[in-house]
């Protein structure tokens, strides 16, 4: 896929203003907007298809998108993870349709071609009596996603084969992703089926939000504070520090309480499995871990996720820490599917892993409470976008909002043992600023020119 140039003037317009913490409305939801964000920005980058533990088997597989891309993800006969483009080398219908399964080989329900593993076309209804032995059957095969790689566990897919690699992409990412996914010994799994549902917003939306946008908790999340089943203090997301890191990817590193004695250490996760911990992690990382009691953030583009503490029984009853990362689909400007995944570790403990599931579906699975708080509102911002005044592009008009949070105001913390830019606050609008500027510095990279055209 190529770039497409979009109009420059208003794109440099745009970036401008999110230099000084503007961001214009229209930009959320506008349709040339978001075909350029498909174009130069999805087919572009590492998107995340799934967990190795999903697919653990030879012939495991699960079915995802990259955006309007439909990917066949699986296991193959080598114990080789393998994506495609889920749709028929024949006329095109998906391949697979289920969301996950186990199978040696797909036959497509079409007009019945059959692929192994290998993405080889094995069997054609009828063949030699239609095609005849002149067909090349090799030149049928399922068309690969053209880069997949794994870092933790996590496996990506870009559609440009010019990808930088995964690990330059990911960056200073990945000191915290070690910290989430990489502590224990037998890495992460992932626990039932990952939930999927729609919410009629932006994608930006909500990557803004798990990204950079901790100071919503005290008023979105007010009334779980109140039932108990978030951090006592009603600022609890604001203790710690927001982490600017590059391309476009920040995370919070909350402690979710004032005094440090509160903090529960490693986020309340069980003693035995503190050892572990220890082997697995720098210094610098064991001693971030011990006192952070919530993590969230956004791997740019649309990769986000959230390991904090909550529970389900009250005040009386104790709060349980949970890995959750979520992709938000964009399946248009103003429509989200959402695919959660519950991630907990390998090693944890059985009475450990029902608690921390529980913790997750009743805060942030499809029906919990704080899920309910945030796509209520999300939704919101999409439904007054559209309007007329929302939409003037007249650049003298001012229709911006407000990102300016802690511009120039708050210092980068110079003492913080980790990577990246971090500043002693999680109420600031930083990483925000950071991921609007990434997103327009993509937007506004020149056109990809086909060699010979010229
Ligand atoms: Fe798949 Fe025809 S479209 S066999
Ligand atoms: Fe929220």
């Amino acid at each position: 896929a190529n770039r497409i140039a979009f109009d420059k003037t208003i794109l440099r317009g745009v970036k401008e203003k999110v230099q000084r913490g503007l961001l214009p409305q229209w930009a959320f939801t506008d349709e040339d907007i978001y075909r350029a964000e498909v174009a130069n920005i999805f087919s572009k980058t590492w998107n995340f298809l799934g967990h190795e533990s999903e697919i653990e088997k030879p012939g495991d597989y699960v079915t995802r998108w990259i955006v309007h891309d439909p990917v066949l993800l699986l296991r193959d006969e080598n114990g080789q993870i393998q994506a495609y483009l889920n749709s028929c080398t024949h006329r095109g219908t998906k391949l697979c349709t289920a969301d996950f399964g186990q199978k040696k080989t797909f036959t497509c329900p079409y007009h019945g071609w059959t692929f192994n593993l290998a993405g080889d076309l094995i069997g054609i209804v009828a063949g030699n009596r239609v095609y005849g032995e002149e067909m090349d059957r090799t030149q049928w095969s399922l068309r690969k996603i053209p880069k997949v790689s794994s870092y933790c566990g996590m496996i990506f897919g870009s559609l440009d084969e010019h990808a930088e690699p995964l690990e330059d992409f990911l960056g200073d990412m990945k000191w915290y992703f070690d910290i989430m996914l990489g502590r224990s010994d037998a890495g992460m799994e992932v626990r039932g089926v990952p939930q999927k549902w729609i919410i009629n917003t932006n994608w930006k939306i909500s990557a803004d939000n798990f990204g950079g946008d901790p100071y919503h908790t005290a008023m979105s999340h007010r009334s779980t504070v109140e039932l108990g089943i978030s951090p006592k203090d009603p600022m609890y997301a604001s203790y710690g520090h927001q982490v600017v890191l590059d391309n476009g990817h920040g995370i919070n590193m909350c402690t979710a309480a004032k005094d440090r004695a509160d903090v529960p250490p490693y986020q309340g996760l069980p003693p035995e499995m503190w050892p572990m911990f220890k082997r697995n992690l720098s210094a610098e990382q064991l001693d971030v871990f011990e006192k952070t009691m919530i993590m969230v953030g956004n791997c740019f583009p649309n990769l986000s996720f959230v390991s904090p503490m909550h529970g389900t029984g009250g005040p009386d009853e104790p709060l349980t820490s949970f890995v959750n990362f979520r992709v938000w689909r964009p399946v248009g400007p103003t429509k989200i599917e959402v695919t959660s995944w519950f991630m907990v570790d390998k090693e944890a403990p059985e009475s450990f892993k029902q608690a921390s599931y529980l913790s997750y579906i009743g805060s942030f699975g499809p029906a919990g409470t704080l899920e309910q708080d945030d796509a209520e509102i999300w939704t919101r911002v999409a439904e007054t976008t559209h309007g007329t005044m929302a939409q003037d592009k007249d650049v003298h008009y001012n229709n911006a909002l407000n990102y300016l949070m802690g511009l120039d105001r708050v210092e980068p913390d110079l003492t913080w043992p980790g990577p990246g830019t971090a500043y002693p606050t999680c109420y600031l609008d930083a990483i925000s600023r950071a991921f609007y500027e990434h997103w327009v510095d993509s937007l506004l990279q020149d056109a990809d020119v086909p060699t010979g055209v010229l």
